[in-house]
């Protein structure tokens, strides 16, 4: 098994998440960190050794074969492109980055050099996801898909006192729920079905136009007291509600909110065929349940002994165990690199850097379609 030597840029909540994700494998040293915040103090917390407070020095000063890019959306196309200008693979976060001219110029530059790029659209990697995947493929559902409904919903920005740097377009996009949250839930759509969404139409709530945000930084979801703040007009989306046309005549439907209390993190998917339907909320992620008109519904549980191949290879381990949301940044990592040791993305399963365009044009489009109150077509680009 090759050894890898990576970087991680960005160590707030989830490139921390990087970096334990990272450790599980095995194969992957993560030798070096880059944040400007506090950067030595982070290093110190989880035992990096090599610690830089601007990524151009990590890229500069580290023999390294890959780094994971874990910074705000607005700058991930100026990381990635420096790292794959110094020969690296990039494992990006999403979304990929914050317009379709910076998605193409990564992925022309990583096809022209050769370069390995993920996205870390790990939620695909939940195993009753990838088992969604192979019923599909199996013809559970039957020969037509009819409807995909569901969304992702979250409670964390539901006050206006809620403050993370996604609130400021500048940093995070033209789009908020929808690029934040949304894109997972389109990107496991389409992965598990295998159908492209080729028109949208969408809308867009603001709750707080104008929201207090703090005198100095806060850590995405924490919560903040006895803070001092200022007023910041806002002008991306706590809510979404989308509909989409896929390309075989079924219709989707969709809601994005960062502002559902007591909604943690939930995703749902139903996807109704004209045989079987399936429904998989992710606030019980182990679980897949099959409805069917003429006979028992069943509910799968996660137990690599019974599931599909597919899903049996994202899974670590037995079944009664469950595996959640850290367990899906291992096996996309394993992926990862069990790819760039074959120097090949066939049948490799994650999000990879034209999976990112994808998800920009998307969002694009999403954008377009709330500000112009119409419905978009989805061109490949
Ligand atoms: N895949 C997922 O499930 C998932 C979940 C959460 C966040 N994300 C994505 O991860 C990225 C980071 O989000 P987060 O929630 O960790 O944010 P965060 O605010 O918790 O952390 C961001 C970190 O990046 C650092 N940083 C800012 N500019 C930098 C630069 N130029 N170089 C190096 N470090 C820099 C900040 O100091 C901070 O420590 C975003 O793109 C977000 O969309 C993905």
């Amino acid at each position: 098994m090759r050894k890898f030597t990576v970087g991680v840029i960005g160590l707030g909540f989830i490139g921390m998440a990087h970096v334990e994700a990272l450790r599980r494998l095995g194969n992957v040293e993560v030798a070096a960190v880059a944040d400007p915040d506090s950067c030595e103090a982070k290093a110190a917390s989880i035992g990096v050794q090599h610690a830089y407070s601007s990524y151009k020095e990590l890229i500069d000063n580290e023999k390294l074969d890959a780094v994971h890019i874990c910074t705000p959306n607005s700058t991930h196309f100026e990381i990635a492109m420096y790292a794959m200008e110094h020969g690296l693979a990039v494992m990006l976060e999403k979304p990929f980055t914050v317009s379709i001219d910076e998605a193409k110029a990564l992925c022309e530059y990583a096809e022209k050099n050769g370069i390995i790029g993920g996205v870390n659209h790990s939620l695909r990697m939940n195993p009753m996801v990838m088992e969604m995947k192979a019923l599909v493929q199996k013809g559970l559902l039957g020969d037509r898909i009819y409807a995909i409904s569901g969304g992702y919903i979250q409670d964390w920005l539901l006050y206006d006192t809620d403050w993370s740097w996604r609130l400021d377009s500048k940093l995070s996009g033209k789009t908020r729920a929808f690029s934040d949250i949304g894109t997972h839930w389109i990107d496991m759509v389409e992965n598990i079905t295998g159908l492209r969404a080729v028109e949208v139409l969408a809308e867009f709530e603001i709750a707080h136009k104008i929201r207090k945000k703090p005198v100095g930084t806060v850590q995405t979801f924490s919560s903040s007291t006895g803070m001092k703040y200022t007023d910041f007009p806002v002008d991306t989306e706590d809510w979404c509600s989308v509909l989409f046309r896929f390309d075989n005549g079924a219709i989707g439907s969709a809601n994005m909110s960062q502002i559902t209390a007591g909604r943690k993190n939930q995703q749902i998917i139903d996807i109704s065929g004209s045989e079987a339907s399936l429904h998989w909320d992710n606030e019980h992620s182990n679980e897949l349940w099959i409805g069917r008109r003429d006979e028992y519904n069943q509910i799968v549980v996660k137990d690599p002994g019974l599931v599909e191949p597919l899903a049996k290879r994202v899974i670590s381990y037995p079944g009664g165990h469950n595996e959640g949301f850290p367990d899906t940044f291992k096996q996309q990592f394993r992926l990862f690199y069990d790819a760039l040791e074959h120097n090949s993305t066939e049948g490799a399963e994650i999000s990879l850097f034209r999976d990112g365009l994808r998800e920009m044009i998307v969002n694009d489009c999403v954008y377009r379609s709330a500000m112009e109150r119409k419905w978009i077509r989805i061109e490949e680009v």
